[in-house]
């Protein structure tokens, strides 16, 4: 069995890490090799001590993107509008600095005009705001964008305050009954409280004021003990928490009646990703490993029949995050496939399309886990047949884990953008109008899962797996942060270097004082 081992150590480029770190006996190892449990990779990655480390490169995109759909649908007049990229029908563009002078006259600056002076002013320079020694999973700002919360492997949940734009660490929650990781997180609409999911049976909720260790517990009473929700999300009057779990089921749970609402099947495989499509909560969308998107209408849904009133079909391997634009209408997907896809609600696959994603699923014999990307994928041609989306945005990379895209904010961009991460460790902007990439922010070392543009100022903020939370803002070449705030008022920062000096000192302060 060791010479087994042996021979493989020399003829394959590389060993997958994490074997390393586990200090298995040679004779485990081989044994592991023969059973299929041990992945063995080639890579010709250096070699780092990463366990994960980031892919390099992004993939290159060749061929433009299409937007024939796209230019037809009205969401890219009603992008437009909201963007200022054409404030009404009579009026020609009108340049910036005429902008000023007429906001000088007295008139101010439409929503529309903010927007347009803002997509000059993209983040691009990053400022680390925490670093731990896990992975972090998921980092999201409250609906006010006062409260930025994370969640990371070694089972804290971190919440800041973040008014005047610092991150302010208040409260440290340490997670209950976590299986591998935090997988996800949400705020309630209130803001008072926090709810997560790991591999358990239950949701935890905790208040985001008080006593941390009041953590209620949430049951789901699934029917498999291997029970995990990788995804979850606040109705939005509060009431309800919407879960998508490993065993193909969405979950709903009351808070009202403490305990689960319905329990619905949804999809073949695990449901990566839940969402409600507009503020009435009527209409959920989930969608998962399957490669399907669904689209189910709480009125008419019955727990023991359950039928999507539509399937957007068109992508070629599984789905790992939902972010609807919040109209009820439009949504984005992000997937295994490498794309992400914008899709109508109006505009349900048939039969026939389902059947072609079903198909290219099922032929995917990769694992996004650990394996690269299939040349084919990157082929930009290759749509399916009765694929409905309206746009499909490629020059990410979604490997290693679930990693999330969303729409950029409505206060400061008319959401225009959609951002994602990527596993080369960078943030993606991408023009929703011309699927063009207009931003690359590159400065994490591992596979960025989630990111979190604040809903008023204009600042990313990415969270990887390097453990890192990255802050981006616009920097201009002076150096001087330009932190626009709601009320317009031109409030200068003090130059960063300051700012950061003072904030490592702190944290070495903090470090030496836990040490
Ligand atoms: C773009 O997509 C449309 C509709 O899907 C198709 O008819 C057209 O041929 C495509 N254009 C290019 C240049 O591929
Ligand atoms: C208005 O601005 C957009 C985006 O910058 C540009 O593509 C377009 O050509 C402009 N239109 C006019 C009439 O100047
Ligand atoms: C729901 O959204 C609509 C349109 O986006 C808005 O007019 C309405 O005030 C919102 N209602 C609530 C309760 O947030
Ligand atoms: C950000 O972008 C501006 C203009 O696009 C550029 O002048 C500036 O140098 C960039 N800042 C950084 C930190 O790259």
């Amino acid at each position: 069995m060791c010479s087994l081992y042996s021979v493989i150590r020399s003829t394959i480029t590389l060993l997958f890490l994490y074997i390393r770190r586990f200090y298995l006996s040679s004779r485990r190892l081989c044994l592991m090799i023969f059973i299929g449990q041990v992945h063995i990779i080639a890579s010709d990655h250096d070699d780092s001590d990463e366990e994960y480390a980031a892919n390099a490169q992004p993939p290159k995109i060749t061929s433009l993107p299409n937007t024939s759909r796209l230019d037809k649908s009205e969401i890219s007049l009603a992008t437009k509008q909201a963007c200022g990229l054409r404030e009404d029908s009579g009026k020609k563009n009108v340049s910036i600095a005429s902008m000023i002078q007429k906001r000088a006259l007295g008139s101010g600056f439409s929503i529309g005009e903010k927007c347009r002076i803002s997509s000059n002013f993209l983040p691009n320079k990053s400022r680390q705001v925490a670093k731990y020694n896990s992975k972090a999973f998921c980092g999201s700002y409250s609906k006010d964008g006062r409260f930025f919360l994370t969640a990371s492997q070694d089972k804290f949940l971190r919440l800041y305050h973040t008014d005047d734009g610092e991150f302010v660490e208040f409260k440290k929650i340490s997670a209950r009954d976590v299986g591998w990781s935090i997988l996800d997180t949400a705020f309630s609409p209130d803001g008072n409280y926090i709810v997560y999911s790991s591999w358990s049976e239950c949701l935890y909720l905790c208040p985001v004021y008080g006593d941390s260790n009041a953590q209620e517990s949430l049951s789901l009473c699934p029917e498999d003990r291997r029970f995990c929700i990788f995804s979850l999300v606040f109705s939005s009057d509060g009431r309800e928490i919407l879960g998508g779990a490993n065993d193909g089921f969405l979950y709903v749970y009351d808070r009202e009646c403490h305990q689960r609402a319905f329990r619905i099947e949804g999809h073949d495989d695990d449901v990566n990703t839940v969402a409600f499509a507009d503020n009435t909560s009527q209409i959920l969308y989930s969608a998962g490993d399957d490669g399907l998107c669904k689209v189910w209408d709480r009125r008419t849904l019955s727990e023991t029949d359950p039928h999507p009133v539509g399937v957007l079909a068109g992508h070629m391997d599984g789905i790992t995050y939902i972010d609807p634009r919040g109209d009820g209408r439009y949504l984005v997907t992000n997937s295994k496939d490498q794309t992400i896809k914008l899709w109508d609600v109006r505009a349900f696959s048939d039969q026939n399309g389902e059947q072609n994603t079903r198909k290219a699923v099922a032929n995917q014999n990769w694992d996004y886990r650990w394996q690269r990307v299939p040349r084919r994928l990157y082929k930009a041609k290759n749509m399916l047949e009765g694929d409905t989306s309206i746009m499909t945005y490629r020059g990410h990379s979604v490997l290693q884990t679930l990693i999330r895209c969303h729409f950029s904010p409505s206060a400061t961009t008319g959401q225009r953008y959609i951002y994602t991460g990527c596993a080369s460790g960078r943030v993606i902007i991408y023009d929703v109008l011309t699927g063009q990439i207009v931003n690359t922010l590159v400065g994490h070392k591992g596979c960025v899962r989630d990111v979190s543009w604040h809903p008023f100022h204009q600042e990313i903020v990415s969270t990887s797996w390097d453990g890192a939370i990255i802050s981006w803002r616009y920097s201009g070449k002076t150096g001087l942060y330009h932190y626009e705030s709601e009320d317009e008022s031109d409030t200068e920062t003090p130059p960063r270097t300051l700012r950061r000096s003072q904030r490592i000192a702190a944290q070495r302060a903090k470090h030496a004082a836990a040490c």
